[in-house]
């Protein structure tokens, strides 16, 4: 099916979905593999997508409108694109949508959701349906989950076989600036780890009913869909602490 746009990045005028916006403009305006490449921006608001875009002179090739709570309006958007990159949140109350859109269009969807309760609710309710329609559904491709996925791959790499890398241990390290106080989280982080702390208990109860051996691609190169690195099976892709 023909489709208006490549990537549309859905809360495009949130705080992530404005640096990914300009990064997909800046990626656009150098050419090469990006030459011609459709992107659009979409929200619930046209004013404020429109604001955006002209405050960093942004020149999509869209303004799709749609909320997560009109299930119609996310379908109709989801439909017009190849890969939709979901940056509304928190997942746990608004991403379920944006993904049954996607399977229900033959949409690819990629995110950078940091909360295992909606990753693991997904892979329950939404995976086969995903395989059957043939649809990416990607989570996780973001700061926590990007470097440490990469930084496992390639660790993993570095023993010859027969040596396998049973466990990496990854630890990150922040430089705030220097005159900022301490360090800080934006608003919608901060809620989405507030309920994610809060919820804990609810998700190791879900995660025992998570089948053993979920197919879980937890990076991806977008525009070739192609894999970049995979779950190691030792290696577990997003943690709950033990009970
Ligand atoms: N894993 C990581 O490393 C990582 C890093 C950064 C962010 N995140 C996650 O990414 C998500 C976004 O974070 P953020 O800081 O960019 O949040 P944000 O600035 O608050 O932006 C949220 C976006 O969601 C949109 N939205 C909210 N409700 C909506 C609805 N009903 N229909 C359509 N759009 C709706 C907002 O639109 P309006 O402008 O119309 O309100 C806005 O565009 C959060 O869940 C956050 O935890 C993860």
């Amino acid at each position: 099916m023909a489709r208006d746009f490549d990537v549309i990045v859905f809360g495009a005028t949130g705080y992530t979905g404005e640096h990914i916006s300009r990064e997909l403009h800046a990626l656009a305006s150098k050419g090469g593999a990006w030459q011609g490449v459709a992107w659009a921006i979409g929200g619930r608001s046209q004013l404020k997508l429109s604001a955006m875009a002209s405050k960093h002179g942004l020149t999509p090739a869209g303004v799709v409108i749609a909320d997560t709570a009109d299930a119609a309006s996310l379908r109709s958007m989801t439909a017009r694109a190849k890969v939709v990159m979901n940056a509304t949140g928190p997942y746990r109350f608004y991403g379920e949508a944006v993904v049954e859109a996607c399977i229900a269009t033959k949409t690819d969807y990629v995110d950078l959701c940091g909360e295992p309760e909606f990753i693991d609710r997904c892979l329950l309710k939404h995976a086969d349906a995903a395989e059957a329609a043939g649809v990416l559904i990607v989570h996780a491709c973001a700061f926590d989950s990007i470097p440490a996925d990469i930084g496992c791959l390639f660790t993993a790499l570095q023993y010859p076989p027969p040596g396998l890398c049973a466990h990496a241990d990854m630890y990150h390290t922040f430089d705030v600036a220097a005159d900022a106080k301490g360090a800080a989280a934006h608003a919608t982080t901060f809620y989405a780890a507030v309920h994610g702390f809060g919820g804990v208990g609810a998700t190791r109860a879900q995660r025992k009913d998570s089948p053993p051996t979920c197919p879980l691609v937890i990076s991806c190169c977008l525009l070739g869909h192609l894999p970049l690195a995979t779950c190691h099976p030792l290696l577990a892709p997003h943690d709950v602490p033990p009970a």
